[in-house]
């Protein structure tokens, strides 16, 4: 049975880096045993295995894909919080949809790149909603909303929220607005739900099949992986964005180096990058 104090050797370590950046593009610094002891105790505990060492020889067979995912869910990073860069927000409101409405088309099609628990892409159905009251004969939006953590997908299509998830980033009235009380907790309305729909995709690999977006939110993942894999998604983003598309990244994170495919817009204190024509 593994204790949380056996120690991992550096080559299980070593090996362990290399399972996660090739199952998922994360790359993991030096040190950081400690926090896959922490994240996998559980794991491996259930899995009845003593070592790191022993795990991964598991995650090797194909037997084991389930305990791949319970991996893979363990070791990302999902905090999120509602209206996260509200500038994103506002620019989207602002500036991004009366834009997309001057061209003619069927729906707007936005995709939310590393959903984590689906405040993002309810945030953006949430600002849809209210652009719409302004302007009846807006074009629809459709939402596609991914993530590699099938975890977070489910709490993310349930769209209930309890405690402090309901509390950061919401205010009383956008509460009352687009939530219904669910028990102790609050549901997203299924007006903002309607608009989004959610499913599994790994950043790293193919995007074929989702078709073209006008927006892209890749925020706040970009900052796990390698330059090299950073700059191949946001190439491929580039390619999978209609002419004049808009790309949202985390506030901390930044193209420069990445691209020359895009040109910064700033306003409503938040930046958007447009694919340049
Ligand atoms: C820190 S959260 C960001 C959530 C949201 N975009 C935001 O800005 O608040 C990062 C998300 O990226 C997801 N993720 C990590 N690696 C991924 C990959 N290779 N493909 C898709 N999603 C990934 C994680 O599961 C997690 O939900």
């Amino acid at each position: 049975m593994y204790h949380r104090s056996a120690k991992i050797t550096p080559a299980e370590y070593e090996s362990f880096k290399a399972f996660l950046q090739q199952a998922c593009g994360i790359l993991l610094g030096n040190g950081k045993e400690y926090l896959v002891s922490s994240r996998l105790n559980k794991i491996m505990q259930d899995a009845q295995v003593e070592s790191l060492g022993a795990l991964l020889k598991m995650l090797q067979s194909a037997a084991h894909t389930s305990l791949k995912v319970k991996v893979i869910d363990a070791m990302t990073t999902n905090e999120t919080f509602w209206f996260r860069d509200i500038g994103h927000y506002i620019l989207l409101k602002e500036t991004i949809l009366p834009d997309l409405n001057l061209q003619r088309g069927s729906s707007i099609r936005i995709w939310s790149a590393a959903c984590s628990s689906g405040q993002e892409p309810y945030n953006i159905s949430m600002i849809a909603e209210e652009y719409k009251l302004v302007k009846a004969a807006a074009r629809p939006v459709q939402i596609i909303a991914t993530d590699i953590s099938s975890k977070m997908l489910e709490e993310a299509r349930a769209g209930i929220y309890c405690g402090l998830s309901v509390e950061r980033g919401l205010t009383q009235e956008q509460r009352r607005k687009f939530f219904v009380p669910k028990e102790r907790c609050l549901e997203v309305k299924q007006e903002i739900k309607r608009r989004v729909s959610f499913s599994s995709l790994n950043l790293a690999g193919s995007y074929h099949g989702l078709g073209k977006f006008d927006v892209i939110f890749c925020r706040n993942v970009l900052i796990y992986f390698s330059n090299e894999l950073k700059r191949d998604i946001v190439d491929r983003m580039a390619n999978a964005l209609n002419p004049g598309g808009y790309l949202f990244l985390g506030s901390t994170e930044s193209i420069n180096q990445l691209t020359n495919r895009f040109e910064m817009k700033v306003g409503h204190g938040g930046i958007s990058y447009r694919l340049k024509s």
